[in-house]
């Protein structure tokens, strides 16, 4: 191809610029990254790498983005790597190799000592050093409680005052884990609760907190908790008041006072890390659905 691509980095104050990575994303995976734009934008963090041809489109891309992490109860300088794409006609000419280059030279010189992905192709990342962790999700029964505050309200994120609501909670949140968790990433949160319809963002005002869940069959499947404090989850159950006897729970458990059969996550996408032995990430383990990115 002769056409001349011209490399930009940290491109997002041009909006221009931002449509055309939208357009690539919603070509390559159906995904509409214009809707940060009414929950409060990109996260600030975010230094995309991309190629762009003279006509301003958005040939490829690969994003690096600050995402603190608590693993065992120290919180660890950690970059998110996500948007990594190239259109069709432009593959297998080494333009994502030379993206990835780009990224994680950046976020080492920034110092960050962990990188952190979800794939579906973790081969791609192997000669960069990820490695996959394994991951765990919790079933078991419904726990008991003898709370009584029976209260929760749906929230709806086409409602600005909701959607401040959340980032605010989001904003002050103890990390729904001390073994494995976000520390801090609002934008993704939200974002996939509009991806997905079958997410539910409930708020429960007498914990003020709010959970990411859903309901599949018989079972309660607890994504996320955004609060302060997180509570306990027998008490989560009973504010939701939803007469099922099973749940689910995508996070460790070690805050929740419950304890459910650690099981294996097949999800369509492997969580990989570099700068710390897959071994040193706690077992059973698993990202919250809520920080997918
Ligand atoms: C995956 C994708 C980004 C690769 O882009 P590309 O520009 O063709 O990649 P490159 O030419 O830079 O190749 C980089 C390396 O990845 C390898 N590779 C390419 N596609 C691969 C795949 N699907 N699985 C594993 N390795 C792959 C290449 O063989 C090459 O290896 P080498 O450098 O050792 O020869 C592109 O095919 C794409 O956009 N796919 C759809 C979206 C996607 O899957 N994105 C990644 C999400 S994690």
């Amino acid at each position: 191809m002769s056409e001349r691509l011209s490399l930009r980095q940290g491109y997002f104050a041009d909006p221009k610029a931002f449509q055309a990575l939208a357009d690539l994303l919603h070509d390559v995976f159906g995904i509409d990254i214009t809707l940060q734009n009414r929950l409060g934008g990109p996260d600030p963090s975010s230094m995309p790498f991309g190629y762009f041809d003279e006509a301003g489109r958005c040939i490829a891309n690969f994003s690096a983005f600050s995402m603190p992490l608590v693993i065992e109860g120290r919180v660890v300088k950690t970059a998110g790597f996500q948007s990594g794409a190239v259109r069709p006609g432009y593959r297998g000419r080494g333009l994502y190799r030379d993206l990835m280059h780009r990224a994680f030279a950046w976020a080492d010189a920034e110092g960050f000592e962990v990188g952190i992905l979800l794939t579906d192709k973790p081969d791609l990342y192997r000669s960069f050093g990820f490695q996959v962790v394994p991951q765990f999700h919790f079933c078991g029964n419904m726990p008991k409680t003898s709370f009584r505050k029976v209260h929760s309200r749906d929230l709806d994120l086409a409602n600005a005052d909701d959607i401040t609501l959340v980032s605010d909670i989001l904003a002050n949140r103890q990390p729904v884990s001390r073994m494995f968790a976000v520390q801090r990433q609002s934008e993704m949160f939200l974002l996939n609760a509009l991806f997905d319809p079958e997410i539910r963002l409930s708020y429960l005002p007498a914990l003020d907190a709010v959970i990411g869940w859903k309901i599949d069959g018989d079972t309660v499947q607890l994504l996320d908790i955004a609060a302060r404090q997180i509570p306990l989850v027998a008490d989560i159950c009973a504010a939701l008041g939803v007469p099922l006897e099973r749940i689910e729970v995508f996070f460790p458990t070690d805050r929740l006072g419950w304890s459910g059969d650690a099981k294996p996550y097949a999800g369509s996408c492997a969580l990989m890390v570099r700068g710390i032995d897959p071994s040193a990430v706690p077992t059973p383990a698993m990202l919250s659905p809520m920080a997918d990115f």
